[in-house]
């Protein structure tokens, strides 16, 4: 069995002050048998999340990560950096950073590597826009994502790594793949891993995310190949988070 893990994506968002409610209010509602639960902050608040949350079951992590290992690359962040101030995971590839600052899916991928190999747990980002999926070639789509990444990782670190299924169409639109289309998209994934990798198509969790919300969280997490959650907008708001948490 996959433990299911539920992972905030506070995206640009916060201020000291109002993580500060936000962090407390997500530790002080935490059920007892929660699954996994993260929260990828922005990386000046790091340091801030780590003194939060040291101790507690919620685990912390970046939004992106440099694919260099350090040097001059200046506004960039180290996977060594992350671990530094005690991060789990690592978002790599979200659309919008694949989007608006152009990561193609061979610097993903290397990220995805550099990430795994200082011992983060990269959760990997794939998906197809709208135009894609009418289309017809979300498949296609997805399959050329996370092929980027199963070229250059080794069995021993695809095990270890995260996929979430994100349909650009339905980030931050309120509108949901239905828990069908999430798991054939899911099922194809697990199939393209377990060819690379039996044991990683048995154990590597894909999370869903795309306007996951507290009224539709459980059907979706329900579905056999949905292994989680990737949460935005819901992911500010402490009940409502919490409420996805307790869906898991
Ligand atoms: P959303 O974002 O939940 O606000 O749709 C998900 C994501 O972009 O990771």
């Amino acid at each position: 069995m996959r433990r299911k893990l539920i992972a905030g994506n506070w995206k640009m968002n916060g201020s000291l002050a109002a993580n500060g409610n936000l962090l407390a209010s997500i530790k002080a509602g935490l059920p007892g048998s929660a699954c996994d639960v993260a929260v990828c902050v922005p990386a000046v608040y790091l340091a801030q999340t780590q003194s939060e949350l040291s101790g507690s079951k919620i685990a912390w992590g970046g939004q992106d990560v440099s694919a260099h290992e350090s040097g001059a690359y200046t506004g960039e962040v180290s996977a060594t950096m992350l671990r530094d101030v005690g991060c789990r995971y690592v978002i790599v590839g979200h659309s919008e950073r694949r989007s608006y600052h152009n990561e193609s899916d061979e610097v993903v991928a290397r990220k995805a590597l550099r990430a795994a190999a200082s011992g983060l747990t990269p959760i990997i980002c794939v998906g197809e826009s709208l135009e894609e999926r009418e289309s017809g070639e979300t498949d296609e789509v997805v399959a050329r994502q996370i092929d980027a990444v199963l070229a250059v990782m080794d069995e021993e670190s695809l095990k270890g790594v995260v996929v979430a299924y994100e349909p650009v169409w339905a980030i931050g639109t309120g509108k949901t793949a239905t828990p069908q289309m999430a798991q054939d998209v899911h099922a194809f994934l697990r199939q393209r891993l377990g060819a690379k990798s039996v044991v990683a198509g048995e154990k590597v969790r894909i999370l869903y995310g795309g306007s996951m919300k507290p009224d539709n969280a459980k059907e979706l997490l329900s579905m056999p190949d949905i292994d989680g959650g990737l949460i935005g907008g819901a992911s500010l708001k402490a009940s409502d988070f919490l409420a996805i948490v307790n869906a898991a």
